[in-house]
């Protein structure tokens, strides 16, 4: 049998690296696009299933590209002619994207529409299947109970709303041209592979050195945000799933629980045997070490955003009713994961 082929954009982050691992063992052809760099630092994630370029039959085929570049996006769609093709390249951190809107926008926005437009100029409408990485970012702030395909958007930072763009534009292609374009709109997801300023992955390599030297403190912003917070390897497979499913449609994936901040610190430390107490306010606030007394975790101005979204809760049953997807990693389960992985790789 012909085997599928893939194309990942943004296979070098967290999850174009958890998603190729997945569709190689699922039998695909996979192509990913990397960006160059001065150093080979990068492609680091993929080190485990990379494949020299004059083996026979690889599986995993990488090209320098970028989704920015309009040109690129056409030929690499014209050379791989994907039946998948997964868009996760994005400038992906919120906070970063008050510092560089316009940079933001051009690669989270215009990058979608470049490959949308590539699918169409190279007549793969009918071949290509697109995957959107949407965010629960659009919603903003929670206001009712959960949030799903029916809420209204209200982004609140310009990668929400770079992101909304690049939503609204799959399902206009959809519509418009019967493309197979579908959305994902994901709530948080963390591995041992996430990056390392998020604050999940920030907390367990610091719960790691702290493990270790006892020493230094760890500077957070907003302490009571809260998060839904999902494992990653159980997302990619709901992107998948997305793909699979008969028709195009967008489906929110989440966990439907949310925890603050604070209770990630508490149950990251709870893994190195610490129990950490919490006092003062906003970014006054500080984490105890209750046995030593030691401050190990303080609040500051410098890590708030300049608009805060205070709660995200996804209802993902649109996604289990359909594509007979579930997370299957509660929250304690996925702290340990982290918080074990990093202190195996500091010893
Ligand atoms: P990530 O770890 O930050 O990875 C982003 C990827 O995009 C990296 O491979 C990066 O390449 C690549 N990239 C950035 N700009 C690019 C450009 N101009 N051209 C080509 N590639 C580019 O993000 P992630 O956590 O895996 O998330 C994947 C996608 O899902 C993103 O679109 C993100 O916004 C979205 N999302 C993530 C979550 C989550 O909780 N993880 C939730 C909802 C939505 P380099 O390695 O070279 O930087
Ligand atoms: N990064 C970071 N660093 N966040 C902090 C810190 C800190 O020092 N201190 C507190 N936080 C708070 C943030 O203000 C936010 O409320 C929460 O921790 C989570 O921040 P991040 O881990 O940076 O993730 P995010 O929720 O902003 O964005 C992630 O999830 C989105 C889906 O909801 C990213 O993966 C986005 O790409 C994704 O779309």
């Amino acid at each position: 049998m012909k085997k599928k082929i893939a194309l990942i954009t943004g296979i070098t982050g967290q999850d174009g690296f958890l998603l190729a691992k997945f569709l190689i063992k699922k039998n695909y052809i996979v192509h990913g696009i990397k960006r160059r760099s001065s150093s080979l630092h990068s492609t680091v994630r993929l080190d485990s299933i990379y494949q020299d370029k004059f083996i026979k039959n690889q599986s995993l085929h990488l090209h320098y590209g970028d989704v920015s570049d309009a040109a690129f996006c056409c030929r690499i769609l014209n050379e791989t002619k994907p039946d998948e093709l997964y868009h996760l390249a994005a400038q992906s951190h919120v906070a970063i994207s008050f510092e560089l809107p316009y940079y933001t926008a051009s690669v989270n926005s215009l990058g979608t529409l470049n490959l949308l437009e590539a699918i169409r100029i190279n007549k793969l409408e009918k071949i290509t299947r697109f995957y959107n990485a949407g965010s629960s970012e659009m919603y903003g702030s929670l206001k009712g109970k959960f949030q799903n395909e029916k809420t209204p958007f209200c982004p609140q930072s310009p990668y929400a709303t770079s992101k909304l763009f690049s939503y609204w534009m799959t399902k206009n292609y959809r519509e418009s041209y019967k493309m197979f374009a579908s959305n994902g709109i994901l709530f948080n997801h963390e591995s041992y592979s996430r990056g390392e300023t998020f604050v999940t992955r920030k907390i367990t390599l610091f719960v790691a050195k702290y493990n270790k030297s006892k020493e230094n403190i760890l500077y957070l912003g907003n302490l009571s945000s809260k998060r839904d917070w999902g494992y990653a390897g159980d997302y990619v497979e709901g992107m998948w799933k997305i793909i699979q499913h008969s028709k195009a449609n967008d489906f929110v994936l989440a966990t439907g629980k949310s925890y603050s901040v604070r209770d990630f610190l508490r149950e990251a430390f709870k893994c190195i045997n610490i129990n950490i107490i919490f006092n003062g306010k906003g970014s006054k606030e500080v984490g105890i070490d209750s046995k030593t007394k030691k401050i190990i975790v303080k609040s500051i101005p410098y890590y708030y955003r300049p608009n805060e979204v205070t709660n995200l809760v996804g209802d993902y049953s649109k996604a289990k009713k359909l594509l007979k997807w579930k997370p299957k990693t509660n929250f304690k389960e996925l702290v340990k994961m982290m918080v074990e992985s990093d202190i195996k790789e500091s010893s």
